[in-house]
């Protein structure tokens, strides 16, 4: 080989690894940036759930899961726990000017809770429907609230209104640790 060809393969050669070394250390770079990507896109498919301090007193837990569970919705998160009256006012603070407020969050610190985390496509949409109308005088028949609930503050169950609250809602809940999806 004369001494033109080996300068030219040198210099094709130090073009491949340099163009190596700068996809690899992109690619190092990029890796988290493509891992909260997934998992947003995931999470875009969740919803969260609180069953309530009536339907926990009044021995619904287990009627409850098993509904969500025929309703195709697969559990990611799950805690029994009791919201402290700081805690309750924190998750409703949407609700702080409402006249209800106060009740809501006297009511939602009264007793243990089962707060969760679900999957589905569709999520907050489709648990919707499955929990029915807030007040459960006008919630379809069959749904959760019309089976479970026994009125408007009572209403045996949470649903996120949208996926920005359904992520808020499982962060407030849940640590990144604690949801499997
Ligand atoms: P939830 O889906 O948890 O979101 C806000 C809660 O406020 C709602 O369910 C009800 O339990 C409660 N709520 C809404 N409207 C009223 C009302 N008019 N009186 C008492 N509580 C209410």
């Amino acid at each position: 080989m004369n001494r033109s060809s080996n300068i030219i393969d040198c210099k094709s050669n130090c073009f491949l690894t340099l163009l190596l070394n700068i996809l690899t250390i992109n690619f190092i770079h990029l890796q988290p940036l493509f891992k909260v990507t997934y998992k947003l896109y995931k999470m875009s498919n969740i919803t969260f759930t609180m069953i309530k301090p009536d339907a926990v007193r009044n021995g619904h837990i287990g009627a409850i899961l098993n509904k969500m569970n025929e309703g195709g919705f697969k559990i990611v998160a799950m805690k029994y726990t009791r919201l402290s009256k700081e805690k309750a006012g924190e998750f409703y603070e949407v609700h702080k000017e409402r006249p209800f407020y106060g009740e809501l969050v006297d009511f939602m610190s009264s007793g243990p809770i089962v707060a969760a985390v679900l999957q589905k496509d569709n999520a907050v949409e489709d648990f919707r429907t499955l929990i029915g109308a807030t007040n459960p005088a006008e919630a379809a028949e069959g749904t959760i609230r019309a089976l479970y609930a026994t009125s408007i503050g009572e209403n045996a169950v949470h649903g996120a209104d949208s996926d920005e609250n359904a992520l808020r809602e499982a962060n407030f809940h849940f640590s990144g640790t604690e949801m499997f999806m």
